[in-house]
């Protein structure tokens, strides 16, 4: 039994191609895709095909995460005055743009968590962020994994969001994250998953993490075209440079261009982080080596 494992594809459909491409030339017996379809690249659309002509060919487990959960809620919506903060706000909304009423019903039925069931084979608890909350992180080592891994009756656990592939083996628990399809976070400028191959004869699951190399440049000029240097100018730089290897994440930025909008202003409310806040986080951050000119 081999279950392909995909998550945190944020719109790039390039790389989600690259890697069906990979998986459908290994012995895949299921699919299991662990939420944040919609996010920073303008493929939406065709990811959400992908998606459908998946679990219309193959035994498919599909959840919900974080981006899905911010369109449901319609984040992007209404607000004129956050219009002067497109860095933060432009691909909330380019996203919600690009998603019919159809797609949000989609999303809403989606589980937030499911358990993976097969004959002869241990159960595999399948979340976004952690089991609890589809935002919480799990990194190998923090003090919060007891309490968390406490609450899931299944050994094995897997999960996705940071964006960084990890295998932990903590409080009697097996935690797999396979990366990110679309946006990874190792620097490695490769699209991420993996496969989990179980063992009937020892009832274990083991996992192949995969990275593949993958057309990058094709992904930048779709950014291009479809104007997201405008709609979300630092954004859309942050994006590019984790594109081609980059480790500083749109997280990292944000959190730096919100200080610094703190120190000059006593306070920083979200989304109302100015742009001139977001250059120089990134020129910090980031540096100058610009790629693609504002
Ligand atoms: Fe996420």
């Amino acid at each position: 039994m081999n279950i392909a494992v995909l998550s945190d594809i944020h719109g790039n459909h390039i790389a989600l191609e690259r890697c069906m491409e990979y998986l459908e030339g290994q012995k895949v017996d299921a699919y299991c895709f662990l939420g944040d379809y919609a996010g920073e690249f303008p493929g939406i659309e065709a990811v959400l095909r992908i998606l459908h002509r998946v679990r219309e060919s193959a035994p498919c487990y599909i959840i919900r995460g974080n981006k899905e959960e911010y369109q449901m809620s319609g984040l992007g919506d209404g607000h004129p005055e956050w219009d002067a903060y497109p860095s933060t706000m432009g691909m909330i909304r380019y996203a919600g743009r690009h998603l019919t009423p159809e797609d949000l019903a989609f999303f809403a039925a989606l589980p937030v968590t499911d358990c993976i069931r097969t004959d002869g084979m241990p159960d595999i608890r399948i979340c976004h962020g952690s089991p609890r909350k589809v935002n919480e992180k799990i990194y190998a080592g923090k003090d919060v994994n007891k309490e968390i891994f406490s609450e899931v009756k299944e050994r094995y656990i897997l999960c996705g969001h940071t964006h960084e592939v990890m295998e932990v083996r903590e409080h009697g628990k097996v935690v797999w994250n396979p990366g990110s399809v679309g946006v990874p976070l190792d620097g490695s400028g490769k699209t991420q998953c993996m496969i989990l191959h179980g063992n009937s004869e020892t009832a274990c699951w083991s996992a192949e993490f995969v990275a593949l190399e993958y057309d990058v440049e094709r992904v930048v000029n779709e950014m291009k075209e479809n104007g997201l240097y405008q709609i979300a100018p630092y954004w859309a730089l942050i994006s590019e440079s984790l594109l081609r290897g980059g480790i500083v994440s749109h997280g990292d930025v944000l959190s730096r261009a919100m200080a610094l909008c703190e120190q000059e202003n006593g306070e920083c409310i979200w989304p109302a982080v100015p742009e001139s806040c977001w250059e120089k986080a990134y020129r910090e951050l980031i540096g100058d080596g610009r790629t693609t000119r504002l």
